[in-house]
């Protein structure tokens, strides 16, 4: 058993960590209804610029698939409301689809989700009996080829399938939706699918500005947002929003279904009346809302729980029919440049990222960490980068160069620069949950000499994998995903041996 068990547990641990042990995650939608749109190779190409690792499209068309192709970017693909029918009908539309849409370009593209019609409680055509059987279809074609447990099936629903979404405690489901989402909650609950949401905090505020604020829309709010049934505090709609969703679940007894935001976001414009729609409330919003996310903080109902959100969108896009609003929802104009600055590591100051041509300087910079940081998340940052980021720490360690002056912020900071140089000097790479800064005086003493990109490649390949996947926005703190995620890996591991 001895060798069989651990050769088990090394790849399960390794499989587990990079599939469960992964902190909140911020995606960004990919909408292509636009004529003036850069090609879907440019569009990876920003994506990739930007650090973002997760991207929803609306269809499988397969340029983008293949621009995405060993970017290692995780995509949600989507089967669009017009070919429900389609897929309803004939199981072998599903095989079909699979074999020549997605097969010839999986895994190079890493699809992890499959979205099977979007918002059709919205649609003036009502598509919703056709839901359930398409996605029953689609996942059939993909357990044929085995990735039913690799690729999700849902589908995503407007925050108009809740017929109360105030206080979140008291959340409902549309009764006129019944008989669509039952059978629908069912097959989520069975094949462990989330349940994807679109929620616009901006929408409320827009049609109601009497009743809601525009700072607790913006994350801004100072006070709090009693829910009287439960007593929690809400300090953002989003929260309110997503727990409304929550507690309509809980109703239904559906309490393991996990919550995606498939869309969210800002517009930068919008017509005279749309006065919330700015640049600067666009940037407010989705600044916190990258911060609030990768904080790992989870919502009033649920402290702790993993967020998965995608931002609307990645361009304007202006094919869009309605208010002006529908075609300024982008963070990036078609040429590539940024509507406004956005910092997609949420790490701190919202200027790092403002242009799409940062063209690579070839000034040095160094990672160090912020004196302002507190002393436990410093410590917890020191340890990842020691452990699981991979650093060599021997500098660090007593009587090497390195280890006076003996405190946090000094071992830290001489980590995170190692972590920053071997893994590409990038934003991300420095960003130790809001704890590391950019510098660019070498910060190098006495014999302690800070490495510089290049100066050492010697990182351990075996096990880049890990440090590769796993930055460390989204491994610093302790909440509720790691014990999930630690027992996930423990049951793999009995269930494998
Ligand atoms: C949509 O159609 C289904 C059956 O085809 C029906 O049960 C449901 O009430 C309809 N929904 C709406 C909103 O018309
Ligand atoms: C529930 O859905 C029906 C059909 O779409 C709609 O007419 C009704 O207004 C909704 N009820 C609430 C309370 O939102
Ligand atoms: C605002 O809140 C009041 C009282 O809760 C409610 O009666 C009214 O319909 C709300 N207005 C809008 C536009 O939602
Ligand atoms: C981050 O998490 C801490 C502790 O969980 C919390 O006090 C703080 O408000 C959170 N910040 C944001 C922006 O959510
Ligand atoms: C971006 O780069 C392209 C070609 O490399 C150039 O034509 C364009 O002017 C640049 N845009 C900005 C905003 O620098
Ligand atoms: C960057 O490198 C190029 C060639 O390697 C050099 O000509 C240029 O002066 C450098 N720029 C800076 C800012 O160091
Ligand atoms: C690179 O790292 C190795 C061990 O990790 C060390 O022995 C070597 O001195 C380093 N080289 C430089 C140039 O820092
Ligand atoms: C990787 O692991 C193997 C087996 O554990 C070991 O022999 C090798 O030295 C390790 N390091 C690298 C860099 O491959």
């Amino acid at each position: 058993m001895a060798s069989g068990f651990r050769l088990i547990f090394a790849t399960s641990l390794l499989l587990a960590l990079l599939d469960l042990c992964r902190g909140s995650t911020i995606g960004i939608c990919y909408g292509r209804n636009a004529d003036d749109l850069p090609t879907p190779d440019k569009a990876a190409q920003l994506v990739q610029l930007h650090n973002i690792k997760y991207v929803r499209i609306y269809d499988s068309n397969i340029q983008v698939l293949k621009a995405f192709g060993n970017t290692g970017v995780e995509l949600m693909i989507g089967v669009p409301n017009s070919d429900l029918l389609a897929f309803s009908q004939y199981q072998s539309n599903a095989d079909t689809w699979l074999k020549n849409s997605i097969l010839p370009y999986y895994p190079a593209t890493k699809i992890t989700h499959i979205t099977v019609g979007a918002e059709v409680t919205e649609s003036p055509s009502n598509f919703s009996a056709q839901v359930v059987p398409a996605m029953r279809n689609v996942l059939t074609a993909l357990k044929k080829v085995g990735l039913s447990k690799k690729i999700k099936v849902s589908t995503t629903h407007s925050l108009g399938v809740l017929s109360r979404s105030f206080p979140p405690s008291a959340g409902a489901f549309n009764s006129s939706h019944a008989s669509f989402l039952k059978p629908l909650l069912e097959f989520l609950a069975e094949n462990q699918s989330p349940f994807m949401v679109d929620i616009y905090p901006y929408y409320a505020y827009r049609d109601s500005p009497s009743n809601v604020t525009l700072d607790y829309a913006l994350f801004e709010s100072s006070s709090d947002v009693i829910d009287p049934n439960t007593g929690l505090l809400y300090t953002n709609m989003l929260d309110a929003q997503i727990d409304a969703i929550y507690y309509a679940l809980m109703a239904l007894n559906f309490k393991t279904i996990k919550i995606m935001v498939t869309e969210t976001g800002w517009p930068s414009k919008g017509s005279p009346k749309e006065t919330a729609a700015t640049p600067d409330n666009a940037q407010t919003y989705n600044t916190n809302l990258i911060r609030h996310v990768i904080n790992d903080t989870g919502t009033p109902a649920k402290p702790g729980e993993r967020l998965d959100i995608y931002i609307f969108s990645l361009f304007n896009e202006n094919r869009k029919p309605g208010l002006d609003s529908e075609r300024n929802w982008g963070l990036f104009y078609p040429d590539q440049t940024s509507v406004y600055n956005l910092d997609f590591t949420g790490k701190g100051s919202a200027d790092v990222i403002t242009q799409a041509n940062v063209t690579s300087s070839n000034v040095t910079t160094w990672c160090i960490a912020s004196s302002k940081a507190s002393e436990l998340d410093l410590q917890n940052a020191l340890d990842w980068a020691c452990g699981p980021g991979n650093v060599d720490c021997t500098a660090i360690q007593p009587s090497q160069p390195c280890f006076e002056p003996d405190n946090t912020v000094a071992h830290a900071s001489f980590a995170f620069n190692n972590y920053y140089q071997q893994n590409g000097a990038t934003d991300v790479a420095c960003s130790f949950g809001g704890t590391g800064i950019k510098v660019d005086k070498n910060p190098s003493y006495d014999n302690c000499i800070y490495m510089t990109a290049g100066s050492n490649k010697t990182v351990a390949s075996n096990t880049t994998a890990i440090s590769s996947t796993s930055s460390f926005a989204t491994m610093n703190r302790v909440p509720t995903w790691v014990f999930s995620c630690l027992l996930g890996t423990f049951m793999l591991v009995l269930s494998k041996s």
